[in-house]
Order: structure tokens, then C-alpha cells, then sequence
């Protein structure tokens, strides 16, 4: 039996989605409850993670798994509903293997999503927060091994893995869409379990505006492998301690629900002027 290399696997995969549904030049990873946005989308084509070689299957409740392509605003858009997540037990190479993919199939632009819970005192439950930078607290790293010297080099900068040009076009449009949008660092913290009210003081001291437990290692990658990115936060709920109450998923994926709109508003927008 022949061992694939993890280069063959992303070949193989983005030659299955290539096929299922054509390629694309921006690319989209809807996070807990934006998977809705998949809607905007016209002469879609679509392909469950479960029939593409190598892809992981995703098993978080309101993460769907399945790979849209199709146009939006004259563009060839693919949009993934359900991504994968350290917690559920994959390692990063498995995460980020969709962010390799798109770079396969000639994505140039990524916008990444999620539901994060606010740290910064100044945010509400709803907010939409614009990603400046991160801070990685998971002790991980999604290019730790071998680097894939056809992506990227071994030591990539990280000064700008969220690139400027693309922050600045989405300020601008959410303010002549009139869509409130906060500007924050996101703090990438392994999960299964919501932070204790410790955890957030010490996030915030560090610098941290909002929390989550994804992401970060998409950034990386896609940072890598020159793909540039943009990221928008949910905050859903205020990060554990803010308010004397305990988190519940539910509540994560009700919040998300209630923004989609505002948020498909900005998204539509970024995605018309990219
Ligand atoms: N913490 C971590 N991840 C999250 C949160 C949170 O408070 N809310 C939504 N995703």
C-alpha cells in the first residue's frame, strides 16, 4: 500500500472540488451559526466534505460540512459551511488542509469567521469585531513539521497575517453600509471548554479584545502560503466573568443567528468591492 504525503492528500482533495464544483478566488469559512450566508450565493455547486478524498468531517453541531462554489457580485466565491476545530481531536495539518486547498485551487483572498466571546469591557453580545492580530495560546502550531516549501518559507511573517488593505476596505464599508463594526485582537485558546473567568483577566491583560477556538491556525496557513486574509469576529456572548452567568452553546449559536443579517450585510459589501 502507498503512503500519500499530506502534498499528495491536498492535491487529491483539490482536484475532487475542483471537479465537483470549479474553482474559485475568494474564499469564505463560516463560522458557529453564519453558515446561512451559503444563501447569497448563485449557480452554486456543492460537495459534502464526506466525498472529498482526504478532507476531515466535521462534528460540531451548526457546522454543517459541506463545500460551496458559486458567484457572488460577478466572482467565483466558494464558501465552506463547517470547518474543523483542534478540540474535536484533529491535528492542525487537518485543520488547515481546506486553506491549502483553496491556495491549490487559486484562492487569493480567505474570509475567516467566527463566534468569539468579547473581553474587551467595551463590547456587547452582537458586536462584530474586526480582526487587527492574534495571539496564539494554544501551544500549537500549525506548521510545526517539514515545511511545504512549494507554499511558503519556513519562517513566515506574521506582522501582517491580516492583511492591512483588506481591514481598511472593510472599515470603510461598514461604515458607508452604516454596519457597527469593533476592531480587536483575537486570542486563540485550544477549547473544548469555555475559559475560566481567570483565563479572560489574564487574556485581557495580555492584550486579548475577544476568544475563540478557531482560526488562528487557518491565519497561519494561509499567511503562509501568501493567501491573503481577513477576519471578522461574532462576539456572541462576554467572554466567562464578564457577566455572573454561565456560557452555553446554545446561547453561542442563538447570537449568531440573531447578527446573520447585519453580518451578510458586511460581507456582501467586502466581497462587492474586493
Ligand atoms: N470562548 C471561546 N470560544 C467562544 C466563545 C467564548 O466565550 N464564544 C464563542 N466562541
Amino acid at each position: 500500500m502507498t503512503v500519500l504525503t499530506y502534498a499528495e492528500k491536498i492535491n487529491l482533495a483539490a482536484t475532487a472540488i475542483e471537479r465537483a464544483c470549479g474553482s474559485a478566488e475568494i474564499a469564505v469559512v463560516l463560522g458557529s451559526g453564519l453558515g446561512d450566508y451559503v444563501e447569497a450565493l448563485s449557480d452554486v455547486r456543492a460537495i459534502d466534505y464526506k466525498d472529498i478524498p482526504h478532507f476531515p468531517v466535521s462534528t460540531v453541531a451548526g457546522h454543517k460540512g459541506r463545500w460551496y462554489t458559486g458567484t457572488l457580485h460577478g466572482k467565483r466565491v466558494c464558501m465552506m459551511q463547517g470547518r474543523f476545530h483542534a478540540y474535536e481531536g484533529y491535528d492542525l495539518a487537518d485543520v488547515t488542509m481546506p486553506i491549502r486547498v483553496m491556495q491549490k485551487l487559486g484562492v487569493k483572498t480567505v474570509i475567516l469567521t467566527n463566534a468569539a466571546g468579547g473581553v474587551n469591557l467595551d463590547f456587547h453580545a452582537g458586536d462584530l469585531m474586526l480582526i487587527n492580530d492574534f495571539i496564539n495560546l494554544s501551544g500549537k502550531n500549525p506548521l510545526t513539521g517539514p515545511n511545504l516549501d512549494e507554499y511558503g518559507a519556513r519562517f513566515p511573517d506574521m506582522t501582517y497575517s491580516l492583511d492591512r488593505e483588506l481591514q481598511a476596505l472593510t472599515l470603510a464599508t461598514a461604515g458607508k453600509l452604516g454596519v457597527p463594526l469593533q476592531q480587536g485582537v483575537y486570542c486563540w485558546l485550544n477549547g473544548p471548554t469555555y475559559e475560566t473567568p481567570a483565563e479572560i483577566r489574564m487574556t485581557r491583560i495580555l492584550g486579548a479584545d475577544a476568544v475563540g477556538m478557531s482560526t488562528v491556525p487557518e491565519i497561519i496557513v494561509a499567511r503562509h502560503g501568501g493567501t491573503r486574509v481577513l477576519g471578522i469576529s461574532c462576539i456572541t456572548n462576554m467572554a466567562a466573568g464578564v457577566l455572573d452567568a454561565p456560557l452555553n452553546h446554545a446561547e453561542v449559536m442563538e447570537m449568531g443567528n440573531k447578527v446573520k443579517g447585519t453580518f451578510r450585510t458586511l460581507l456582501d459589501g467586502v466581497i462587492a468591492e474586493l
